[in-house]
């Protein structure tokens, strides 16, 4: 295959940044959108340049590979539909609502041996990944991953849990190759009458220790990953991109002058260089590159399967305890998708 012709399926918000890198990538025509809203999807085909479908199975005779934005409740019976039509998928994140779902995609992308990626777009941070490089050779002791946002022009259709730390929740999991043994969780509505808030404990055998917050209730946009090492502790910013690594040096003492001994202690900040490419770009240049070389994504959907697998988890034992702040409301807890005892360790049907 010397391109790929791709069709962007829901042109809202993610799907309108689709387009838009689908229509620079190279070795990609971008064929055309699919929305069932036709004034959305005709408006964003203008834009760039492509024709909309007002007929799925149109767009999808015509195309190697799909892009899925549409909301999370359309991604099984979509992503299925792809497969079973022998195009690549990349799915948005969460992977599918239930875990259910999640599992019958997991088996439907090996079986198929198509490439099914997932949208777990931090993968793609350039910052995260040299969080990564940097960890290779430090020990953490604990991680504490922050995730917040103002409650306006935050996604109201899903609780915080699932919109928010879904993306944490996958960080983890690739960070550390392991799954938590003890977790406890946390959290409160204000506004929404489900979780706008929530903190989640995690405990790893051996360690380290981790603690994820996200909040649609901060004025302030913050995405943050700080890890203690032995050795030093780094802050990471994903959404500014920096990162900066703090040491001390040993002490010393100094017999310098007439006033007696003089201890001296370096505090070393080194601050990272992060090159500037935007997560999005990447991630849809791997998918393409993917499909290409027919090589297996970074993100696949096993990885989906296991990133909203705790996520449900950490869900369901917030809903359990809901705080409810909210003075309007009483809580909209949804009902919890998957039923684990909470003794049970969080585990992935794949060795780990
Ligand atoms: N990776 C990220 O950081 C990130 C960020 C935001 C959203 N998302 C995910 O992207 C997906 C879309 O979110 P969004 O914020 O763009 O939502 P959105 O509501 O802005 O857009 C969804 C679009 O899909 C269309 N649509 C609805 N049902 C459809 C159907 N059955 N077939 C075709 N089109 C349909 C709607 O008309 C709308 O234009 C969600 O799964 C969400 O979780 C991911």
């Amino acid at each position: 295959m010397e391109h790929v012709r791709v069709g962007v399926i829901g042109t809202g918000r993610m799907g309108q940044r689709h387009c838009r890198i689908f229509s620079n990538l190279r070795k990609v025509q971008l064929v055309g959108v699919y929305d069932s809203n036709p004034v959305v999807g005709y408006k964003v085909a203008q834009q760039y340049d492509a024709p909309f479908f007002d007929n799925i199975d149109e767009l999808l005779k015509q195309v190697d590979a799909v892009s899925l934005a549409t909301p999370t409740f359309f991604h099984h019976e979509q992503a299925m539909l792809c497969i079973s039509k022998g195009l690549h998928v990349l799915v948005e994140k969460p992977i599918t609502r239930t875990l259910d779902q999640a599992e019958a995609l997991v088996k439907a992308a090996e079986e198929s041996g198509l490439v099914v990626q997932i949208g777990h777009i931090e993968r793609f941070n350039p910052a995260y990944i040299e969080l990564k490089n940097i960890l290779e050779e430090y020990q953490p002791l604990s991680i504490n991953l922050q995730r917040l946002s103002p409650y306006q022009g935050s996604n109201k259709d899903v609780d915080v849990v699932m919109d928010l730390m879904i993306h944490d929740a996958n960080l983890m999991l690739d960070l550390l190759k392991k799954n938590p043994t003890k977790m406890s969780a946390y959290g409160l509505t204000a506004y929404s009458g489900t979780i706008d808030h929530a903190i989640a404990q995690l405990i790893f055998e051996g360690g380290p220790m981790l603690t994820m917050t996200s909040s649609r209730l901060t004025e302030e946009k913050i995405r943050k990953i700080d890890v203690t090492c032995r050795e030093a502790y780094i802050e990471c910013d994903l959404l500014n991109k920096s990162i900066s690594v703090h040491r001390s040096t040993f002490g010393e003492y100094l017999n310098s002058n007439r006033r007696g001994v003089k201890y001296r202690q370096e505090g070393i900040i080194e601050r990272i260089n992060i090159p500037s490419f935007e997560p999005l770009f990447l991630q849809l240049q791997h998918f393409v590159d993917c499909i290409l070389e027919e090589k297996t994504p970074y993100v696949t959907a096993q990885d989906g399967y296991d990133a909203l697998k705790l996520t449900l988890y950490i869900r369901d034992c917030i809903c359990e305890h809901l705080i409810n702040m909210d003075r309007r409301k009483t809580p909209r807890v949804d009902t919890p998708s998957i039923m684990i005892e909470p003794s049970v360790n969080v585990s992935s049907p794949r060795p780990n």
